[in-house]
């Protein structure tokens, strides 16, 4: 029987009693929706997953993001989209992104489609006379929605915001003296920037949550440039209280999830280029969440179950 743990702290909870190397029933993929769309982050500890079982999970969310999804003529490999992070490397090459995420941000809010869930499976884990290194911090976008001044709330409901994928990647390679090389005209052709309103109504819990990313949001729309910046920089302090945070530290053989819509995260930089770190990744899209039929019939199996 699937249990929900939650942490105790501002977001995340630990699942347990499920082998995810099985097949998922209906009930017990509604359980996870529910808790996902109310603790923001599930760890699911003791997973023994390849990447055939990482990707099949994923798969429930939504469509993910990745080599097959965004080029299908480049690759034939059925689980191209199933990436690697890493800072190991293998012929003086990495095996995957040595420094993805090492900053705040929400992954694909740069696109029309954005990010719903992440699917991050620990494999290797840096530590320091034993204390993990490495973990992942996320900031719980509800309870950062919740905090505002009525005014403010009523303010932002009207507004939106740009989200431009070459904020992140310039600020890495200007601050962070990241080895990316600039992007390229076709690069950028491809990630246009887009819009998104600055409140969300969450699909699953029907709860409001400030949806801004310091690493993507450029640019409030309906207001003159020096309002925005005011704005905006308001709102990245604010969303980055440290009431409002939650570190996951890693085991090898986690699996954890998180909600995009609800949360925002980074990726502590805290070890050294020996400490290895090996995790593998899918990047799910919100192509499913938004449509009313698809967490229906699992949230309702999950309450016949119950
Ligand atoms: C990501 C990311 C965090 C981490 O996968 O999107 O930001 O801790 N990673 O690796
Ligand atoms: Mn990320």
């Amino acid at each position: 029987m699937l249990t929900v743990e939650p942490t105790g702290a501002i977001l995340g909870a630990t699942i347990r009693g499920i082998d995810l190397s099985r097949p998922l029933t209906e009930g017990d993929f509604g359980r996870i929706l529910n808790a996902l769309g109310e603790h923001g982050v599930l760890r699911f500890p003791e997973q023994d997953l390849d990447i055939g079982d990482v990707q099949r999970f994923s798969l429930r969310f939504g469509d993910i993001q990745g080599a097959s999804a965004q080029d299908p003529d480049k690759t034939t490999d059925p689980l191209a989209n199933v990436g690697v992070l890493s800072n190991i490397k293998e012929n003086g090459a990495y095996i995957g992104s040595p420094d993805a995420g090492q900053d705040w941000h929400t992954d694909m809010s740069y696109r029309d489609v954005r990010g719903f869930v992440n699917v991050l499976y620990g494999i290797r884990i840096p530590r320091r006379d034993g204390k993990a290194l490495g973990g992942t911090e996320f900031s719980n976008m509800y309870a950062a929605y919740d905090a505002l001044a009525d005014d403010m709330k009523a303010r932002l409901e009207g507004l939106t915001a740009t989200h431009d994928f070459e904020k992140f990647w310039e600020h890495m390679r200007r601050d962070r003296a990241s080895g990316r090389p600039p992007m390229t005209p076709e690069q950028r052709k491809r990630r246009p920037p887009v819009v998104h309103k600055l409140i969300l109504t969450h699909p699953i819990s029907g709860r409001k949550a400030l949806y801004a990313n310091p690493g993507y949001a450029t640019r409030i729309n309906e207001l003159p440039q020096a309002e925005s910046d005011a704005l905006l920089d308001h709102l990245f302090a604010h969303q980055l209280e440290m009431r409002f945070r939650y570190t996951h530290e890693w085991n090898e053989r986690d699996l954890l999830i998180w909600d995009h819509l609800s949360t925002i995260h980074r990726a502590i930089a805290d070890y050294g280029p020996n400490e290895l770190r090996l995790m593998r990744r899918c990047q799910v899209m919100a192509t499913k969440v938004f449509d009313p039929d698809f967490p229906r019939p699992a949230r309702e199996a999950a309450l016949q179950a119950a």
